[in-house]
């Protein structure tokens, strides 16, 4: 099959730094950064609001018709809109979190999802992350990396990002819930959280995100990328993107000047 995009796939389990690396990975090789997590939090935020159980299969499987989700980019961000509202600003708390995590096991969910995700990267170069890139929805991604780190680990990240913010929390806590949304991330029946047979396996807890980065970027060039240009062959982030869901006002990413700043601080991914 003739191939005209790069795809690199990047999964693990909440708080691993997926978010931030894929996306300073995309920024430095002028890829499109798609967060699937925001697309199943924009469809948890649609059952929240419709007052549809977490635990109600049939219910989260007759109400996700009627969660439109597309994505857009705006000044190299992505942005999750839920049927035409940009919901970006209101998924990041941990109860869309945790109801993205009970509702995303169920099949008529992510079945919902997959021809987007699936259309976006076979329009463009892409960094896709989530938790069944490489074993999913993209199986022949050209570079697949598993990113994980321990949760203590990842605890931590999280707490000092709510700290930050002002938000009141307890490490302990936010530990246990890291713990159940892996649990519940890698025991589903439907596409769980697991490592791909090809995918390259990076634990970071040690790692800064620059090694991370660098890291992925090595993987790229071993499997034929001219890392730091864009893909031959393949549509960039200047071009359109796949067909129908996608609109960019502007390149995902400019220069990475920004993320040489933010590298020491922020290595959290969102939930
Ligand atoms: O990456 P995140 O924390 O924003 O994702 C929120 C939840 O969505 C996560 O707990 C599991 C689910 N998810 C998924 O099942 N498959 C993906 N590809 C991405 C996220």
């Amino acid at each position: 099959m003739e191939r005209n995009a790069f795809n690199i796939a990047i999964d693990g389990p909440a708080g691993a730094g997926k978010s931030t690396i894929a996306r300073m990975a995309a920024r430095r090789l002028g890829f499109i950064y798609v967060d699937t997590g925001a697309m199943y939090r924009a469809i948890a935020l649609f059952f929240l609001r419709q007052g549809v159980p977490a635990g109600d299969e049939a219910a989260a499987g007759q109400a996700v018709a009627g969660a439109d989700i597309t994505i857009r980019y705006q000044d190299g961000e992505q942005q999750v809109l839920l049927n035409g509202e940009n919901v970006s600003g209101l998924i990041r708390t941990e109860e869309v979190g945790n109801m993205a995590s009970s509702v995303s096991a169920y099949p008529a969910v992510r079945a919902h999802l997959l021809e987007l995700q699936r259309s976006l990267a076979a329009g463009a170069d892409v960094i896709m992350d989530g938790r069944d890139i490489g074993t999913c929805i993209l199986p022949d991604a050209d570079v697949k990396i598993y990113l994980s780190a321990s949760p203590s680990v990842r605890a931590m990240r999280r707490y000092k990002e709510l700290k930050e913010k002002g938000e009141a929390c307890n490490l302990a806590e936010i530990e246990q819930d890291i713990i159940e949304r892996d649990e519940r991330d890698r025991n589903r029946a439907v596409s769980p959280l697991r490592q791909a047979e090809d995918a390259v396996y990076v634990d970071s807890s040690e790692m800064t995100i620059e090694q991370v980065v660098e890291a992925i970027l090595a993987e790229a060039r071993a499997k034929g990328l001219d890392a730091g240009s864009p893909a031959s062959g393949g549509q960039t982030a200047g071009d359109q993107a796949a067909g129908g869901p996608v609109s960019k006002s502007q390149a995902p990413g400019d220069s990475d000047a920004g993320d040489r700043e933010r590298a020491g601080s922020d290595q959290e991914d969102a939930g």
